[in-house]
């Protein structure tokens, strides 16, 4: 009897390892260097727990926009991915309050048109300038500093390190952050355009006394943004169609 269930327990032990064997392998083993270009998409989805960067990078055509960029540039890129924790540590709203044109901004703000290595960044010259850019054509920048082989990026609102590489090979490098880079544009300049210009004639307007709160909560795009937006994603397809 004894015996029995033994050789029974061992039977099945044998059955579990020989079943588990196959998928420590190919998940420890790393697959043969992929033949096809780069893609980000992928390279996040394979490392888990990025779903909300994946959607926005898809919603926004920056995904298609990176690997395009990854394979054509001779500078390489460098990409800070926010977990999806990040996304959920944000004051909720955060992201539904953001115009369309502004959640470009945010994914484009994450974006580094150059391929930088952590000891790179701990050296680097700041602010380094992302793709995100604003009405005026100039640059968002994120500073980065750097303390023995520690280094954080910050953007002014947020101030978060750097420690882990999900891909550091030219020429894309791929980092994990715990937490969404904020630009900090999105809680000066509210809606500079939209406003009405001030009374010329010295005349007090009555919107200029209105204190502003100091709660940092994003200007909300307008119909101006949402044509830029159209327009920014119409050209991405087009590229797509030429290629
Ligand atoms: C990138 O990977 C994603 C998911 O793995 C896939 O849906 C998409 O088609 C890929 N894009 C390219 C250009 O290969
Ligand atoms: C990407 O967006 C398209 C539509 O724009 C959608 O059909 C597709 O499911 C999305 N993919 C992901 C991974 O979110
Ligand atoms: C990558 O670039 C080469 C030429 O530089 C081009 O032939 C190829 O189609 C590109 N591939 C992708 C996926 O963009
Ligand atoms: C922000 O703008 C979008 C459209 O651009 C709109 O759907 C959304 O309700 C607005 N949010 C707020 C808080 O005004
Ligand atoms: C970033 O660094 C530059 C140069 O050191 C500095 O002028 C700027 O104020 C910094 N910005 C933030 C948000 O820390
Ligand atoms: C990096 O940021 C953390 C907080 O997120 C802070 O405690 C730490 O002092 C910062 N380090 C540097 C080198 O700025
Ligand atoms: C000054 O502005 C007020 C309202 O903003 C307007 O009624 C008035 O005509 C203006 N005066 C001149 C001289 O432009
Ligand atoms: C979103 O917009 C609403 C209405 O403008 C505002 O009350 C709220 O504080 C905003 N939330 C965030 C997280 O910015």
């Amino acid at each position: 009897m004894a015996n029995m269930s033994f050789s029974l327990i061992l039977l099945s032990l044998t059955t579990i390892f020989s079943l588990l064997i196959p998928t420590l392998y190919a998940q420890s083993a790393p697959l043969p260097a992929p033949s096809g270009p780069i893609n980000i998409t992928g390279i996040l989805e394979k490392a888990g727990q990025y779903t909300t960067f994946i959607r926005l990078l898809n919603q926004t055509q920056a995904g298609n926009q990176i690997n395009s960029q990854v394979n054509s540039s001779n500078e390489g890129m460098t990409v800070f991915a926010p977990t999806d924790n990040a996304f959920l540590n944000l004051p909720s709203g955060t992201l539904n309050n953001l115009s369309a044109q502004q959640q470009v901004q945010l994914v484009q703000y994450h974006v580094l048109p150059k391929y930088y290595t952590l000891e790179n960044l701990q050296t680097v010259s700041n602010p380094v300038r992302t793709q995100a850019t604003g009405q005026d054509g100039g640059f968002f920048g994120l500073n980065f500093t750097g303390q023995g082989n520690q280094v954080n990026v910050s953007t002014g609102i947020v101030d978060v390190p750097i420690y882990n590489a999900l891909r550091k090979d030219f020429p894309l490098a791929v980092y994990q952050v715990d937490k969404v880079l904020l630009p900090l544009e999105f809680y000066q300049a509210k809606a500079p355009a939209a406003s009405p210009p001030a009374a010329a004639n010295g005349t007090k307007s009555d919107t200029g006394d209105k204190k502003t709160p100091d709660a940092p909560s994003p200007a909300n795009g307008s119909g101006k943004m949402s044509m830029e937006f159209g327009l920014v994603s119409g050209l991405w397809l087009m590229l797509f169609y030429l290629m």
